[in-house]
């Protein structure tokens, strides 16, 4: 690869004083700046609304956070974040405006000259009247049967968060209806979801902001036959089939209803549209009021990361302390291990918003960046996470930052087995013998909170979201855009269509024809 040419980010002054200050930090345990400060635990901790952020593990000192934080004024954090709530196109490639911040907004003009409040207060009605529909019995299939099953349709934005919240949140679930997902474009998928499902109870959303995606038509054709044949007529598609899109004309050209359509815009991204129609299975599966407090935790973090100062603003600190790990140490990945089971879903939604918000290589103006962005964001529930992978994050030879969230509410021990975690990576411990031996100086946050409930799933979907978009305008590069997908979808497309057997595509390389081709002779 050729040498970068330097940005002006490794160039600028608060990055280099970072690098010099790495090299004394790296010299330090963490077990003697505890000795040298006991009260960092204190010092280093921060509440904002129903979560607290413990971030005196890490390998931080004042001098640390002070220099992040030049980072960030240097990099025009603040300037940015006004620039994204006053709906700027701040997506420059897609000529955007970045207003999901809206979507959970309790202004009555926002924003300021360009008001989409009237479009979300409009929408939000809708997905009221809709769930109830739905929640009370009153939303009748086409043999007048009231809706017994939900099945989701999309994939990516128009799943994860859903599929996420509808777990997260299960214990506040009251409706008398199941709500199941399907995204993958392996027509098993569906059949699993199916196989639960009759025809004449069964409410299908096909969420899919372009309604375009492969996966998503072909899965809501899928379902589609199998409605009609099931229920023995085409007519029944208008009282099944419901949709979650910014494309009203392709969802009416599928057979949509135009009142069964819920709106959604360009200005939600994809990955940040959970708080639009695309939660209606949330507000399904727990009610329009509990996904309104949703909103409202969400609408919470949005107050602090607008208000507070840097130094001491959740989102922003998360964002820093990635950067330092990332970008000064090396660290290529980080871990997510929420210590719930109802947060099971959490590390893959995640997993889209970080790297597919910041997995770019050029920066905004299209140059090459000389330095790294999203580390590999991954992770899974724990205490199960301990029997698994916890052997490497303790003695492997990766430096994994990690985030452990808790919810303290949940009974058994998963909080205390998150804490002896987080004790264990930082403290180490001595053995005489190598391989009983544990270095520690392994940095990690964690996420405390009282309660799983939906305002602080608001406040913790809205302090990542944060944090991604602090990251992106640190790293000089529009988290806006997913231009990285496109390129396989356009090949797959070229795959499917090719008709004849055996005829090799022109335009792709040797290795791929060649499995192409033994692919469709295993087929036949
Ligand atoms: O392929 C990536 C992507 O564009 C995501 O950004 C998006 O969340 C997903 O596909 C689904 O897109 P849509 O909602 O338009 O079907």
């Amino acid at each position: 690869m050729n040498k970068l040419a330097p940005s002006k980010l490794t160039q600028s002054p608060a990055w280099k004083a970072l690098q010099a200050h790495q090299a004394e930090i790296a010299k330090v345990h963490m077990r003697e700046l505890y000795a040298r400060s006991p009260e960092r635990a204190q010092q280093f901790s921060l509440e904002a609304g129903a979560l607290l952020l413990d971030y005196s593990k890490h390998r931080v000192t004042d001098t640390t956070l002070r220099l992040l934080g030049d980072l960030a004024r240097q990099a025009g954090v603040e300037a940015w974040r006004a620039r994204m709530f006053a709906g700027e196109h701040i997506n420059t490639s897609e000529d955007r405006a970045v207003l999901h911040v809206a979507l959970r907004s309790g202004l009555k003009v926002f924003p300021a000259g360009g008001d989409v409040m009237p479009l979300v207060r409009k929408a939000r009605e809708s997905m009221r009247a809709f769930s109830d529909a739905v929640r009370g019995g009153r939303m009748l299939g086409h043999s007048g049967k009231p809706m017994r099953t939900v099945i989701n349709i999309g994939i990516g934005g128009s799943d994860l968060g859903p599929r996420m919240l509808v777990q997260a949140l299960w214990g506040h679930a009251d409706a008398p209806q199941s709500v199941h997902f399907v995204a993958n474009a392996d027509p098993d998928d569906l059949a699993r979801a199916l196989a639960q499902a009759q025809p004449e109870t069964t409410l299908i959303i096909v969420a899919s902001k372009t309604f375009t995606t492969g996966e998503t038509l072909a899965n809501a054709r899928l379902a589609r036959s199998w409605l009609t044949q099931g229920l023995g007529s085409e007519a029944a598609v208008i009282k099944h089939f419901a949709a979650a899109t910014a494309n009203v004309k392709a969802a009416a050209e599928f057979g949509i209803a135009p009142e069964m359509c819920l709106p959604l815009w360009d200005w939600v991204g994809g990955r940040y549209s959970v708080w639009s129609s695309v939660g209606l299975p949330v507000a399904i599966a727990i009610g329009m009021d509990r996904f309104e407090e949703l909103l409202a935790g969400a609408r919470a973090m949005d107050e602090h990361f607008l208000a507070a100062p840097l130094e001491a603003n959740m989102p922003v600190l998360l964002a820093l302390l990635g950067i330092w790990y990332t970008n000064f140490f090396g660290a290529e990945t980080h871990a997510v291990l929420p210590y719930a089971e109802a947060l099971r879903e959490l590390p893959a939604y995640l997993q889209q918003l970080e790297m597919e918000s910041n997995g770019k290589s050029v920066d905004r103006d299209g140059q090459p960046v000389d330095y790294a962005t999203v580390p590999v964001v991954w992770g899974a529930v724990g205490t199960n996470s301990q029997h698994a992978f916890h052997q490497m994050l303790h003695q492997g030879t990766h430096l994994v930052p990690c985030d452990f969230l808790v919810p303290v509410a949940t009974t058994g021990a998963a909080a205390e087995n998150a804490l002896a975690q987080s004790a264990a990576l930082l403290s180490g411990k001595e053995a005489s013998l190598p391989q009983q031996r544990f270095d520690g100086n392994r940095p990690s946050s964690t996420i405390l909170f009282k309660n799983l409930d939906p305002h602080t799933m608001g406040q913790l979907l809205a302090l990542y979201e944060h944090k991604v978009f602090v990251q992106g305008i640190i790293w000089n590069i529009n988290s806006f855009d997913q231009w990285g997908v496109e390129l396989g979808k356009e090949i797959a497309r070229t795959l499917a269509a090719q008709p004849a057997a055996g005829a090799a595509v022109a335009a792709l390389d040797a290795s791929t024809n060649a499995l192409f081709a033994r692919l469709r002779r295993w087929r036949s």
